[in-house]
C-alpha cells in the first residue's frame, strides 16, 4: 500500500485539493494532506476552493487542516510538496535516519521545479484544479 502525503502551506487550498482529486482517481491509495504552517489547524478547506472543486465533483468538505510534523516521515512512503518552499520547510524537519522522499507534485508531469501556484493569492482556483488534475494523473500513472 502506497501512503502518500500532500503538503502545502496552509492545508486549506492546494494540498486538500490534491488529496481529494487523487482519491477520486485512485481510491485504493492511502492519502492525507498537511500544511507546513499551523494557522488553519482544524479548519475546513477554503470556501472558494471547495466551490471550484465541487463544480468538478470533488467533495473537500470532510477534510480538516493539520500541521505537518516530523512523524510524517515515518507514516508515509512519499511526501509530495506543492512548491519548493514547502519542500524546503519539510526537509528542514527530516529526522536523522529518515529516507522518505520529498518530491514536487509537478515532477509527475515532467515539469520538475514548477510550483503549483497558490490560489489563495492568485485567486485562480480553476487553473489550480487543472494543474492538480494533470499532476494526479501523472502520479497515478507512475505508480502503476
Ligand atoms: P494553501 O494556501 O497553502 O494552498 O493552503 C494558503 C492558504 C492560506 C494561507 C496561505 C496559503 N494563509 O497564509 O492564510
Amino acid at each position: 500500500m502506497q501512503r502518500i502525503l500532500f503538503v502545502c502551506l496552509g492545508n486549506i487550498c492546494r494540498s486538500p485539493t490534491a488529496e481529494a482529486v487523487t482519491r477520486a482517481k485512485a481510491p485504493h491509495l492511502s492519502l492525507d494532506s498537511a500544511g507546513t504552517a499551523g494557522y488553519h489547524t482544524g479548519s475546513p478547506p477554503y470556501g472558494p476552493m471547495q466551490q471550484a472543486a465541487s463544480a468538478r465533483g470533488y467533495d473537500l468538505s470532510p477534510l480538516r487542516a493539520r500541521q505537518f510534523t516530523p512523524n510524517d516521515f515515518n507514516d508515509f512512503d512519499v511526501i509530495i510538496a506543492m512548491d519548493a518552499e514547502n519542500a524546503q520547510d519539510i526537509e528542514a524537519q527530516r529526522p536523522t535516519g529518515a529516507y522518505t522522499p520529498v518530491v514536487l507534485f509537478t515532477d509527475h508531469i515532467g515539469e520538475d521545479g514548477t510550483p503549483v501556484p497558490d490560489p489563495y493569492y492568485t485567486r485562480d482556483f480553476d487553473g489550480c484544479l487543472d494543474l492538480i488534475e494533470r499532476c494526479a494523473d501523472g502520479l497515478i500513472k507512475g505508480l502503476s
